[in-house]
């Protein structure tokens, strides 16, 4: 994997001008980057359509007053997290509550608020259906059965290895049912395969003939920002696609479906940088071991995925050592838990106490991951 990234010059300054007032470690984020990112999502042509930024990428007050600038709203799937964006003056109307198992408790506040709420089985749809009989809801729908389903990052979204939304003998069940008002699915996470996106997003359009009130298809997330930074999603041509079915699904209903998306990771995973220091180093069989005052408590990503987080590291340095010597180099965090490590043999300059160590693709389910597990606080955060 290539490790090298580009850290643009004000993103050098910045994180510079910080080393010199904070002492532990922290993450720093590209605005005009993540704004960037909101924009291509509002830029797709289909007007009937809103763009709900998923929290549990990131949660931050900050990042989420960014987004909410940008014209966004937001998906969330727990009590903490709804609480936290009504608090930040997003409306019923910008929130979509899509979870699963969920009590009584939780149906009646997410309706209370007048969130737009997705269902993830037969039995939360009658029981929403025996709480509100008034209200609609979407319903989560694992078309796994009609495509091919891919091993995305994180497992199966759909399919028989997911234990996600109803099954089409279950969707076809609910067929006519007045009260489900939209169609939802996730399909998994990462993926850069357009034409994947758009064959499930295709049999999902054809179950909508069934729902006779259906205002709305949900299609997630998903959007990938790819394992090597050779690959890109291209947003552009995705856009039109999902422009082209929904126009095509609008017409044959005679009228307009609104189109709703998730986006997660996309939008902030490459704005996002966690920075550090080097305050140890061993030599061992040819590995330099890099310690950092971080822990990997502290940028989770690695501790989770072990074997897919992909997190390139540059090193800004006291004294420029000669890039044209790299030495294979492991980042290790400051506790004593054998797998605390930020990034594992990757090629850098010689790193010497005191340099800066700075891991890109920081932005998403990163901050958020945070464990209290090791004891260590959470990392600061600082916006460019
Ligand atoms: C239902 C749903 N929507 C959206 C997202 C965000 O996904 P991503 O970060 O892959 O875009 C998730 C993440 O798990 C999800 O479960």
């Amino acid at each position: 994997m290539k490790n090298e990234f580009s850290l643009n010059e004000p993103l050098q300054n910045k994180i510079r001008e910080l080393c010199q007032s904070v002492d532990g470690p922290f993450y720093v984020y590209d605005t005009a980057h993540i704004v960037q990112n909101c924009r291509s999502f509002m830029d797709i042509s289909y007007a009937n359509k809103s763009i709900h930024f998923a929290l549990m990428a990131n949660a931050q007050t900050r990042f989420l007053r960014i987004i909410k600038d940008a014209g966004l709203g937001v998906f969330v799937n727990s009590v903490l997290h709804l609480e936290l964006v009504l608090s930040l003056g997003f409306s019923g109307e910008d929130i979509v509550y899509a979870a699963s198992a969920m009590d009584i408790a939780t149906m009646r506040k997410a309706q209370a608020c007048g969130c737009l709420v997705i269902l993830d089985s037969m039995s939360q749809f009658r029981l929403w259906h025996s709480l509100f009989p008034e209200s609609t809801a979407g319903i989560r729908c694992n078309i796994g059965s009609r495509v091919v389903p891919r091993n995305t990052l994180a497992g199966y979204f759909i399919g028989k290895e997911s234990r996600l939304g109803l099954t089409m003998e279950e969707v076809a069940e609910l067929s006519g049912h007045p009260a489900i008002s939209g169609l939802h699915s996730y399909l998994g996470t990462d993926i850069l395969d357009i034409e994947y996106f758009m064959e499930c997003y295709t049999r999902i359009t054809e179950l909508a003939g069934m729902f006779p009130e259906l205002k709305f298809l949900d299609f997630g997330g998903g959007f990938g920002l790819g394992g090597d930074l050779s690959k890109k999603l291209d947003l552009q041509a995705y856009g039109a696609q999902v422009t082209s079915l929904m126009d095509k699904l609008s017409a044959q209903v005679g009228r307009s479906i609104k189109l709703l998306l998730e986006p997660g990771r996309i939008i902030g995973g490459a704005a996002g940088y966690f920075v550090c220091r080097v305050t140890d180093i061993k030599e061992r069989e040819g590995l330099r071991l890099i310690g950092v005052n971080a822990s990997v408590a502290q940028f989770p990503r690695p501790l989770f995925y072990p074997d897919s987080a992909f997190h390139p590291v540059t090193l800004l340095q006291q004294n420029p050592a000669s890039k044209d010597e790299q030495y294979m180099s492991s980042i290790y965090g400051c506790s004593t838990y054998s797998r605390d490590f930020l990034a594992r043999e990757v090629l850098l300059p010689r790193a010497e106490m005191g340099d800066v160590v700075v891991l890109g693709y920081a932005g998403s389910y990163s901050a958020g991951a945070y464990t209290h597990f090791l004891g260590f606080p959470e990392a600061d955060e600082y916006y460019l």
